[in-house]
């Protein structure tokens, strides 16, 4: 960002210096700062991978947060039952806002879905593997990045894991954790649904943020 200011500052400067016919000439050393300033960004890989990974995270952490926040507002309004009707109008458009405001991709994968529209790539079908894997060796994952499309799209995952309680509610054991009401609302919205029968622990999803090359420089 900060280049780029400078560019569009230093630009017209130098407009006006021609524009002027100014007998003074320019001195070297300003020369340089507009020779400087006017190079293409140039971005290394390793510092594009590094800011992506913190982007990633950035927009990760903001869909999550306004997700929760919602989740638990209507199920302290409407109860668990009513929260499932309530996430079936509203998951997608909560995760798309906040695509539409990094200009990314957001989407919320899993291996056994309950909205079919959140069903996994092949990759990232890999990638989750590769999670489950992890989680299940009772190791902790770390955020991963794939290029995709030589390069031109970066493909941030995170692995989302169930933290416990709340989530069981909807996505624990049939028979035990999940109301009766709750299970019919979900079975009624969701007929082909995979997202029951989770434990605290285990991993129920991930993260997936498509990041255009161009807008992960833009925003460095
Ligand atoms: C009130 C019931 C409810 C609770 C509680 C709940 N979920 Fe869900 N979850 C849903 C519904 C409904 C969907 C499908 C949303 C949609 O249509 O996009 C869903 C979808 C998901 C998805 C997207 C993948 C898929 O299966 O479609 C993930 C990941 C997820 N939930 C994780 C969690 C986690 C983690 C928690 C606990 C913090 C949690 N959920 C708590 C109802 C719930």
């Amino acid at each position: 960002m900060k280049k780029i200011y400078r560019f569009l500052l230093i630009v017209p400067s130098l407009f006006v210096l021609i524009a002027c016919g100014s007998e003074k000439s320019v001195d070297r050393e300003t020369f340089k700062e507009i020779q400087k300033a006017t190079e293409i960004k140039k971005v290394n890989e390793a510092e594009l991978l590094e800011f992506t990974m913190k982007w990633g995270d950035q927009i990760s952490g903001e869909a999550q947060t306004a997700l929760i926040e919602t989740l638990q507002k209507a199920i302290a309004e409407n109860g668990a039952a009513g929260a499932v009707e309530f996430c079936h109008a509203e998951a997608l458009p909560i995760t798309q806002k906040v695509a539409d405001k990094h200009q990314v991709v957001v989407k919320r994968v899993s291996l056994k879905n309950r909205n079919p529209a959140n069903a996994p790539s092949e990759m990232e079908k890999s990638l989750l593997e590769a999670y489950a894997y992890n989680t299940e060796q009772g190791e902790a994952n770390q955020p991963n990045i794939q290029k995709l499309e030589d390069g031109e799209v970066l493909l941030y995952t995170k692995a989302i894991v169930i933290p416990g309680g709340l989530c069981l509610q909807c996505h624990g054991d049939p028979n035990t954790e999940i109301e009766a009401a709750t299970l019919a609302k979900i079975n009624e919205k969701y007929p082909g649904d995979k997202a029951t029968g989770y434990k605290a622990g285990e991993l129920r999803g991930m993260w997936s943020i498509a990041i255009p090359r161009k807008e992960a420089i833009r925003n460095m």
